[in-house]
């Protein structure tokens, strides 16, 4: 079978450091035999979640728009690459905005009881987080971890590993970085080797 990889850049800034870390994580993912696509969130069109627990009763959003889409998306994926810059501390608000819409399969697995992933479903599926950051701090990822953790577990996906690069401000971009885009090649063809071997046992 062929892996799905599914890559989501969160960040406004087209072909900045984050979003070519994640080209650099799909273009590895690609070489070793992979179909890819990637979203650019800033190009939908969606709305945040309003709040209104319609989907605690039906497990349906009633806003039906681009970000309903991209979850079908990313449930056929095997596996799908996160990918935000550090704003403020946290992710973009083109992300969370995104992150938040997930509230209806929440509702179907915790409320309506219409969702379930099993363990062998969630060991086969990949998720990956993508992040840069100005500041060269050792925890400055850590306001956007639990974040991610959160949509991965709803969408029954493995927190499978980051790929993070700090002190974009000193190295001038990611292409000054001395490991970082490398990093991401290497990962993206090493994810896709594991799923090719999960999926035949
Ligand atoms: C609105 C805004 C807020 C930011 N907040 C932070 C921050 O809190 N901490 C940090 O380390 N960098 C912060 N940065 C810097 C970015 O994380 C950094 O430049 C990143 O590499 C940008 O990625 P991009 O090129 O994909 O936009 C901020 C940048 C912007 C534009």
């Amino acid at each position: 079978m062929t892996i799905k990889v599914l890559g989501i850049s969160g960040s406004p800034h087209r072909y900045g450091n984050t979003e070519t870390l994640l080209d650099k994580f799909l273009e590895g993912a690609k070489v070793a035999g992979s179909s890819v696509e990637k979203i650019v969130l800033k190009d939908l069109d969606y709305s945040p979640c309003r709040g209104c627990n319609a989907c605690h009763k039906t497990g349906e959003c009633i806003v039906q728009d681009d970000a309903i889409d991209l979850f079908d998306k990313i449930l056929k994926s095997d596996c799908i690459a996160i990918a935000s810059p550090i704003y403020s501390m946290g992710i973009t608000a083109e992300l969370k905005g995104f992150i938040d819409r997930e509230q209806y399969l929440w509702a179907r697995k915790f409320i309506v009881k219409t969702l379930y992933f099993k363990n062998d479903h969630i060991k086969k599926h990949k998720g990956i987080f993508i992040s840069t950051a100005g500041l060269g701090w050792n925890n400055v990822f850590n306001g956007a971890f639990p974040i991610i953790t959160a949509l991965f577990n709803t969408l029954g996906f493995e927190f499978y590993d980051n790929i993070v690069a700090n002190d974009m401000d000193r190295y001038g971009g990611i292409q000054q970085h001395p490991t970082a885009l490398k990093e991401a090649f290497e990962k993206g063809q090493n994810v896709v080797r594991v799923l090719e071997k999960l999926n035949k046992t």
